[in-house]
């Protein structure tokens, strides 16, 4: 008999199936259309994969309770997959999902699975065909007793960190894929947040692509350490074949997206939390995908479009790099935020100290910093915000002069620095006692009587202005 069951091959499947049977479990794999089970058989030859054609052989050849782990594109597939299914299961079984699906579909599969005596895994998984293979950060929720049943296969092929796994239960329904959602919002901003660094230092300081390679290869080795920084200096150092161009310079600047970081911006506002960062993220991606209107406008709109002059360029990148990780801490503070609020508003206990250590390895935004916030939410498991952690608030205060010269330099010569100026707000705004919402307030109750209340005393009131 099977310990496991993979469905869908495409490539996070088939190396998520691989990456099984590499840690001794046995496993059965189908696909929904021959062709694709044809090339992993091809390709795959392992005692412990058995491919099936036929669904009804597949579900039959797993050990009960049957643990199916689906790997098929998120969105309807899920549902038409899961009905195909339901037929053939029996009580308790469970079925795992570990596409980037919708938490609000997950806590609907969830309940309705509940409703059949067959339980449901949400699995947020991350870490690209890579990680999928080699130890992906695997995120899941759902019913805890169920999970208790994966969790040696889950946590065995998921990364490792000091001997800990990537992987840790983290909530009922579908909290896991809520992680994983708010997982690819702080990819989307870290990704912006090392663009706008690199647009600075070349399109503002003159560097070339070699020397900004050097740069960020440098700033790898301290607390800027991430995978994501890693890529990027790697990416500087390709040159294209056909034009001996960098390879950065061929690649149109037109940015595509699959939904989860709008997602992110959205459940922001509809549970009430700032988010500005990575929605400023997801509105820049919306922005470059008009790319013939930014040519047309190039000619039509003044502005400044400069080199900034005369500097003293060591001191310039050393003020960038921290300007950088102020934007990570401000990305990261928001996004746990999130989490934080979310976990409350719909009752799902996150650990968010938890959460960062299972970022720490196979994910796309592992990265040093994620010790150090795991560090500062399990000393004060009620910390309102990171920027209040000692560490996090030590380095904000010395960096925050850094930060506020490169917004400038990039505003007085033209450069837009959407994530690095919203760090830069919400750590003005969020510092502030007082607000301007006072005059809000006022204006609300001078055209529509909304009433405000007072400084002085209890209770709400209207002015005849
Ligand atoms: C991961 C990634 C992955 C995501 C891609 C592309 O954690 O492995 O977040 O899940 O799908 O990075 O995302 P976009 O197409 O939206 O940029």
């Amino acid at each position: 008999m099977n310990s496991i069951g993979v469905f869908g091959l495409g490539v996070m499947g088939a190396n998520l199936a691989l990456n099984m049977a590499k840690k001794g479990e046995k496993v059965a794999v189908y696909n929904y259309t021959p062709d694709l089970t044809d090339a992993f058989q091809a390709k795959h030859q392992n005692e412990n994969l058995e491919a099936y054609y036929d669904l009804q052989y597949f579900i039959h050849s797993l050990e009960k309770p049957r643990k199916i782990f689906l790997m098929v594109t998120a969105g309807t597939v899920v549902d038409s997959v899961m009905a195909s299914l339901m037929p053939l299961l029996d009580q308790g079984d469970i079925i795992m999902d570990g596409g980037n699906s919708n938490f609000v579909d997950s806590n609907r599969r969830s309940g309705y699975l509940k409703e059949k005596g067959l339980h449901f895994i949400s699995v947020g998984v991350s870490g690209g065909e890579e990680g999928a293979l080699n130890g992906p950060s695997l995120m899941p929720s759902g019913d805890k007793e169920a999970y208790q049943q994966v969790a040696p296969i889950l946590e065995k092929i998921a990364a490792q960190v000091d001997g800990k796994p990537c992987c840790s239960y983290l909530g009922k329904e579908g909290s896991g894929h809520y992680v994983k959602m708010v997982h690819n919002g702080i990819e989307y901003a870290d990704m912006q947040l090392i663009t706008e660094s690199y647009q600075f230092l070349r399109e503002r300081l003159g560097l070339n692509v070699n020397e900004i390679a050097a740069v960020f290869a440098e700033w790898n080795k301290g607390e800027l350490n991430s995978y994501l920084m890693e890529i990027t200096a790697d990416i500087l150092t390709h040159v294209d074949e056909e034009t001996n161009q960098p390879m950065v310079d061929v690649i149109l600047d037109q940015s595509g997206q699959k939904g989860t970081g709008k997602w992110t911006s959205q459940n922001a506002l509809d549970i009430g939390v700032s988010l500005s960062i990575i929605t400023e993220s997801v509105f820049m991606r919306f922005l470059s995908t008009v790319k013939e209107e930014r040519m047309i406008a190039e000619q039509k709109l003044t502005g400044p479009n400069q080199l900034v002059e005369e500097v003293d360029k060591k001191a310039w990148i050393e003020l960038v790099r921290q300007a950088l990780f102020m934007g990570k801490v401000s990305t990261y503070a928001q996004g746990f935020y999130q989490y934080k609020q979310a976990s409350e508003q719909y009752h799902w206990d996150l650990q968010l100290d938890e959460i960062a250590l299972i970022f720490r390895g196979g994910c796309i935004i592992r990265a040093a910093i994620l010790n150090e916030i795991s560090k500062a939410f399990k000393e004060n498991k009620e910390l309102p915000n990171l920027f209040l952690s000692p560490y996090f608030k030590a380095i904000l205060n010395n960096y925050q002069a850094s930060m506020r010269k490169v917004v400038m330099k990039g505003m007085e010569t033209g450069l837009a620095l959407p994530c690095l100026s919203a760090s830069l707000v919400y750590y003005d705004g969020y510092r502030s006692a007082k607000s301007g919402a006072n005059m809000i307030q006022a204006q609300r109750d001078y055209f529509g009587a909304h009433t405000y209340q007072r400084v002085d005393k209890e209770g709400h009131f209207h002015t005849e202005w």
